[in-house]
C-alpha cells in the first residue's frame, strides 16, 4: 500500500525541489522517497517502491500528469483499434522502465535482507480503466461502454497490458523484490457477474507467467464477493480492504493463502487513542490464526497524522 507521500513532511520538503514524476524517474530520488517512512517509523517491516502503476501506460506511449484539481489526466484517451495497435510493443517496456530497475537495485542494496522490498503494478483491468476514460473517473462510462460493445478492442488492449506487466513484473524480480503487489484499485466497479472477465482473468495469466514460487499480493478493492474466486487466481496472499471483515474473509480463504490488511486509512486521521483501540480490535478479531500481514486497507491519506502512524506501529508491533 501506499505508504510514502504528503503526511511525512520530508516527503513534501522533497517534492518542493522537485515534481512527482521528477522524483518517480530519478532513482536517487525514488530510493530515497521509499526509504523515508522506514527511517521515520523502523517498526516497518517492508519497503514498496516509490513508483506509480501509471508509468505503464506511459511506457506504452500514453503520458499523464496530475491535475491541479487533484486526480489525473491522460494525455488522450484510448479509443479506437488503431490506437491500441499504435502503443508501442509490451516487450520494449522494460527498457524504457529501466530507472525501476535502477532504484530496486539501490533499495536492495541498502536495505541488504533486513527489510523486505515489494515491487509493484497495477492490474490490466485498473491500468485500462485510465486509459480509456483518459484519467480518473467518477462513473467509469467509458470504459464500461467499450467492455460492453467491443469485446474484441477490450480483449486486445487488456492483452497488450497482460504482455507489458509480465515482462515490467520480470524485470522487477531481475532486479532484487522479494514480492510483487498486483492492485486491481477499480476491481470494485465491475458488475459482479463480469469480475472474471474484465479483471480475473488476466491477473492469473499474469501470476502464471512468473516464476512458480513468487510471492505475489493481490489487491482488489471493493470485490468483496470475488474472495474465493481470487483464492484460484495464483497468489500467495489478498490484500483486502477495510469494507471486508477480516474475520469472516480469514474463515473463508484457505489458510495457504495469507491476508494482509486490512485497517481503515481513515483511522490515521483521528487520534493516537483512538487508533490502539481500533488496532487492537483488528488484531484481536484474529487471535490465532496464522497467516495475516498488517496493513492498512488504503494507501494513507495527505491528512494522516504522524503521531497516530507511530501508535500504530506500536500497537502492532507490540501485540503478543
Ligand atoms: O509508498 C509508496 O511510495 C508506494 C508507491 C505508490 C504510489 N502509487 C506513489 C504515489 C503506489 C503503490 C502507488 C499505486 C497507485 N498509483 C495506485 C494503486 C493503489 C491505490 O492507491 O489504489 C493508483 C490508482 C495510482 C495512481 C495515482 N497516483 C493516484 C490515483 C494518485 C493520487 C492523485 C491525486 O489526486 O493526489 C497518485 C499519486 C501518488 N502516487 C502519490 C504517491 C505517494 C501521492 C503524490 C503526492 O501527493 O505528492
Amino acid at each position: 500500500m501506499r505508504q510514502a507521500g504528503r503526511y511525512l513532511p520530508e516527503y513534501r520538503e522533497l517534492k518542493s525541489r522537485s515534481s512527482f514524476l521528477e522524483m518517480v524517474k530519478t532513482p536517487e530520488l525514488a530510493a530515497e522517497v521509499t526509504l523515508q517512512p522506514l527511517r521515520r517509523f523502523p517498526g516497518i517491516d517492508a519497503a514498496i517502491l516509490f513508483s506509480d502503476i501509471l508509468v505503464i501506460p506511459e511506457a506504452l506511449g500514453q503520458p499523464y500528469h496530475f491535475r491541479d484539481t487533484g486526480g489525473i489526466a491522460m494525455q488522450y484517451r484510448i479509443e479506437t483499434r488503431q490506437q491500441v495497435d499504435q502503443l508501442i510493443a509490451p516487450e520494449e517496456v522494460p527498457g524504457r522502465l529501466n530507472y525501476v530497475a535502477e532504484t530496486l537495485t539501490r533499495l536492495r542494496k541498502e536495505l541488504g535482507g533486513q527489510r523486505a522490498l515489494l515491487g509493484f503494478g497495477g492490474s490490466p483491468w485498473t491500468l485500462a480503466t485510465y486509459m480509456v476514460e483518459g484519467g480518473s473517473s467518477e462513473e467509469f462510462e467509458r470504459i464500461k461502454l467499450l467492455f460492453y460493445t467491443d469485446r474484441a478492442l477490450f480483449d486486445a488492449l487488456l492483452e497488450k497490458l497482460t504482455a507489458a506487466l509480465i515482462a515490467y513484473f520480470k524485470m522487477q524480480i531481475a532486479a532484487g523484490a522479494d514480492a510483487i503487489q498486483i492492485f486491481d484499485s477499480w476491481g470494485g466497479i465491475i458488475a459482479g457477474c463480469d469480475y472474471e472477465a474484465a479483471s480475473l482473468r488476466w491477473i492469473r495469466e499474469i501470476i502464471s507467467q512468473l516464476p512458480a514460487d513468487f510471492p505475489i499480493i493481490l489487491y482488489a478493492k471493493g470485490t468483496g464477493s470475488h474472495l474465493i474466486d481470487q483464492t484460484f487466481c495464483g497468489a500467495r496472499v489478498l490484500s483486502i480492504d477495510w469494507s471486508v471483515d477480516l474475520r469472516a474473509a480469514r474463515a473463508l480463504v484457505p489458510k495457504t493463502i495469507a491476508l494482509q490488511g486490512n485497517l481503515d486509512p481513515l483511522l490515521m486521521q483521528t487520534t493516537p487513542t483512538i487508533v490502539a483501540q481500533e488496532s487492537t480490535r483488528l488484531l484481536e478479531s484474529i487471535r490465532g490464526q496464522s497467516g495475516h500481514i498488517f496493513n492498512l486497507g488504503h494507501g494513507i491519506t495527505p491528512q494522516a497524522k504522524i503521531e497516530c502512524m507511530q501508535t500504530l506501529i506500536d500497537t502492532v508491533t507490540r501485540w503478543r
